[in-house]
């Protein structure tokens, strides 16, 4: 098979937040996984656990999306601030039924993120809550100077606002926000926009409308008509920066998902042909928001992604904790090229969830910590943040699979970087077959190439007994020619190569 790279052909920016992640009220995710509180025996700073900062700063996180999910829609951010043994205590009663302290709030988000080093990205409440609500939380967040939520602030301990880079103005609200149609969401949407003020010129909040379930085309089209009708806004792009989309594999199989690690070939396929679909959701959406926003200054937000499977046995339904295998590695891999193919559109993605929910990057258990297969591929793909994406092409991929469910073997994306170093990143989903490999570049001879590779049965997946079963390897195995480089691509594996 050859990978053709024309590295001369820059097709756009990736914007780093196509990297981005994902924190919600659920489960062990921001309790325990993120959040230990000051008083706890794990290492900590200001309440954030060192080991679970310190992996995920290894990865580059570029943007953090809380407090939901579903939760932002029943979340009222006043219970969240002032004195922790004040904080209201109540059931978190979307996932599972426990007792939400509300300990991590505002405050704790923050600084979170500041230690994090990543950019901020906070959904508001519009299925349960006011414009009112929404408004001063914003005023809270942003405002410097005198006014009654910035002296709150101020009260609170935090003299400053703070940066806040992405406001998502509700979520899912044609389901667990609010159940309403697109036109009426597309009203909403208008008005509660409207009170999300920028007070600091020089870093505008950019706006999130609340977009699709997956394959929902009218809804995109529907509120986008919406948003654009009279009296549309001066700056003409719709009243808002960004519109949302979610995207799950898994979850389109009803109730029962089946298991994160014991699964066979077919239901492997069958995921992968799920996370392949991801490209046609991106271009139907993309061409609907290419009637309204041709210049294409709107952003494609996947602001939730990634594999749903049943939880692990013996754990709360309600937390949706689950393993993860190099099946979830492989979703990731073809999802974040299809990322940076589709760059000129779409400009964040978040994968669900950052710790112990769904797709998580970490697994913590008490003090324990482990990184999944999942986590390195977003350190594998790291180099991609900010580079622009180049012209590539496969030729000789072959369909592999099992009855309904075929799919292209490899998949592949290409960026240059600003040192003008190429990362190209692969994933070979055939099980069975290594691939022989040959990337021809147009003009430059590669130097000092550079490969790591991740590989391992479709079912092995690390545990905090045996952390290191999938890890990634140092691949050298290649013969560089004039214009390019052989070698051979194991099954089931996912590769990245600088040169
Ligand atoms: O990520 C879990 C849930 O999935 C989110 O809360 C919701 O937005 C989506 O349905």
């Amino acid at each position: 098979m050859k990978l053709y790279i024309n590295e001369n052909e820059k097709k756009g920016y990736i914007h780093p937040e196509i990297y981005g992640h994902f924190s919600e009220h659920l489960g062990r995710c921001i309790y325990e996984g993120m959040y230990v509180g000051e008083d706890s025996d794990i290492p900590n700073v200001n309440g954030m656990r060192t080991d679970v900062v310190e992996a995920l700063k290894e990865i580059q996180i570029p943007v953090l999306r809380w407090p939901g999910g579903c939760f932002a829609d029943e979340y009222h951010w006043k219970d969240g601030i002032g004195p922790k043994e004040t904080r209201k205590k109540m059931v978190n009663t979307h996932w599972g039924g426990v007792t939400e302290d509300n300990s991590f709030g505002t405050h704790e988000f923050f600084e979170l993120c500041r230690q994090l080093g990543c950019k901020t990205y906070v959904c508001g409440n519009v299925g349960s809550g006011t414009v009112q609500e929404m408004s001063e939380w914003v005023e809270y967040m942003t405002l410097d100077g005198v006014s009654p939520m910035a002296d709150l602030r101020k009260k609170n301990g935090q003299e400053k606002p703070w940066k806040l880079d992405y406001f998502g103005v509700g979520n899912e609200n044609w389901g667990c926000g609010g159940n309403m149609t697109p036109e009426y969401y597309g009203e909403l949407y208008r008005r509660y926009q409207t009170y999300v003020r920028t007070y600091d010129r020089e870093h505008p909040i950019f706006k999130v409308c609340g977009g699709a379930d997956s394959v929902d085309y009218n809804w995109t089209e529907k509120v986008l008509r919406k948003c654009f009708e009279s009296p549309a806004p001066k700056a003409a792009h719709g009243f808002m920066d960004g519109l949302s989309v979610h995207y799950y594999v898994g979850s389109e199989k009803g109730e029962h998902k089946g298991s994160a690690t014991d699964f066979d070939e077919e239901v492997f396929y069958s995921s992968l042909t799920r996370a392949l679909g991801m490209e046609e959701v991106i271009e139907k959406h993309g061409a609907i928001m290419d009637q309204f926003d041709p210049e294409k200054k709107i952003g494609m937000i996947v602001d939730e992604w990634g594999c749903w499977h049943d939880v692990e046995p013996g754990t709360n339904p309600g937390f949706l904790f689950q393993q993860n295998t190099m099946r979830d590695a492989l979703v990731a891999g073809v999802t974040l090229n299809i990322f940076n193919r589709h760059c000129d559109r779409v400009r964040m993605a978040c994968i669900a969830q950052i710790v112990n929910v769904l797709q998580s990057v970490i697994l913590t258990e008490g003090p324990r910590m482990v990184l999944t297969p999942t986590y390195h591929v977003f350190h594998m793909y790291r180099y991609h943040q900010g580079a622009e994406l180049v012209q590539s092409s496969l030729q000789g991929t072959r369909l592999v699979g099992t009855g309904a469910d075929q799919v292209t073997d490899v998949h592949q994306s290409v960026s240059v970087d600003g040192q003008g170093r190429l990362t190209v990143t692969l994933a070979n989903v055939a099980l069975k077959e290594a691939k022989d490999m040959e990337i021809l570049l147009a003009e430059r001879r590669p130097e000092h190439p550079e490969a790591v590779l991740l590989t391992g049965a479709v079912t092995a997946h690390n545990t905090f007994d045996e952390p290191d079963v999938v890890k990634e390897q140092t691949f050298d195995q290649f013969e560089v020619t004039e214009r390019g480089l052989k070698f051979i691509l194991p099954p089931c594996s996912v590769m990245t190569i600088r040169m």
